[in-house]
């Protein structure tokens, strides 16, 4: 039976209650074997992206589409106004049109809305608030997905664990080994607290290797902890890449910057440079040569991973892009009280 539409945000998985989290698994697994189609007729998304992205827009808009609603993508400064994030402000400069009016208009075109905005600034204990994402789904009166933040990428993490539950038929217990990898950038560090959180809530056995300095957020660590331990597995951290590798059955190859320098580039690839040999290479993968390999795009070729690796039989890297299409499906049809 259909459930009636709330507002209901979708701002982080793990404030959903588990089992809610655990159906709209099962309801993605549906919908990717065929057996959901239609009930979005009419409806409407709005995706607002402050920044790039090829697989969230693109697997919104045809998860839309494949229900018989419409996406509709807007990027600010580009097409449409530049869009002001902050509160309070003088907007005498460059922005036009503010995210409280965006939030309130596309609120009333939309049956749900998204947002990506990346992590700005250089203030790490701000920016880990999540604000302009909280502000955003405060002012709209539609349900709001998380299309990437600062701390989360939920879609990410939903589709990473509809993967884990393909790949390994019964992943409690299993080794899962996120594994720093060196990047010409600092990149954010919500999908490496994401995927930590899909293994965790699969009971596995959860390992982050990374170099001395490359620790995720506390706070972070304390709920993938949690969430391990509630769901039947462990966490450990290791600053050795090889040792955490043994009896790996899943290697997630992601890099991410030093949060002690976070905002200060230069500064901050300082602290990476020593560990360029921190990389999902044919040879250290070939250390766990039955562990299957994940990523959650995009990648730089030989960079992070090796071209071997990602055209070799270990990667699932696009089952794993695809399982964003059918596990935002599921998303929508429950957000939209459809499924
Ligand atoms: N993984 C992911 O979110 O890809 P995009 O940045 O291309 O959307």
């Amino acid at each position: 039976m259909p459930r009636p539409p709330v507002k209901r945000d979708f701002l982080s998985v793990e404030s959903w209650d588990d089992a809610e989290v655990d159906e709209l698994l099962a309801l993605a697994a549906r919908v990717k074997r065929g057996e959901v189609s239609g009930g979005l007729e009419r409806r409407v998304a709005a995706m607002v992206f402050l920044d790039p992205s090829l697989r969230t827009r693109t697997s919104f808009e045809a998860a839309m589409h494949l229900h018989g609603g419409l996406a509709i993508p807007v990027e600010p400064g580009r097409g449409s106004w530049a869009m002001e994030t902050e509160p309070d402000v003088v907007m005498d400069g460059a922005t036009v049109e503010h995210l409280i009016e965006a939030a309130r208009v596309l609120g009333r075109y939309a049956d749900v809305l998204g947002l990506r905005a990346f992590p700005r600034g250089d203030d790490w204990a701000a920016t880990r608030q999540d604000r302009v994402h909280a502000d955003f789904a405060r002012h709209c009166e539609k349900p709001v997905i998380n299309l990437e933040s600062a701390r989360r990428h939920p879609c990410q993490e939903l589709a990473d664990g509809l993967t884990l539950r393909e790949a390994l038929p019964e992943p409690r217990g299993r080794r899962f080994v996120l594994s720093w990898s060196w990047h010409p950038k600092a990149l954010p560090t919500a999908v490496p607290a994401s995927a930590a959180l899909a293994a965790a809530r699969q009971g596995m056995e959860v390992v982050i290797a990374h170099p001395p300095g490359f620790e995720l957020d506390p706070e972070d660590l304390a709920t993938i902890e949690a969430l391990a331990r509630r769901r039947g597995g462990s966490l450990q951290v290791s600053r050795a890449l090889e040792p955490a590798l043994e009896g790996a059955e899943v290697v997630y190859v992601k890099s991410w910057g030093a949060l002690s320098a976070f905002g200060r580039p230069e500064a901050e690839q300082a602290l990476r440079a020593p560990y360029r040999e921190w990389r999902g290479s044919a040879a250290l993968l070939g250390r766990a040569p039955a562990a299957k390999v994940m990523h959650c795009l995009p990648v730089r070729r030989n960079v992070e991973l090796d071209a071997a690796v990602l055209d070799g039989p270990q990667s699932i890297v696009i089952e794993q892009a695809e399982n964003r299409l059918h596990a935002q499906r599921a998303l929508l049809l429950r957000l939209l009280g459809a499924a």
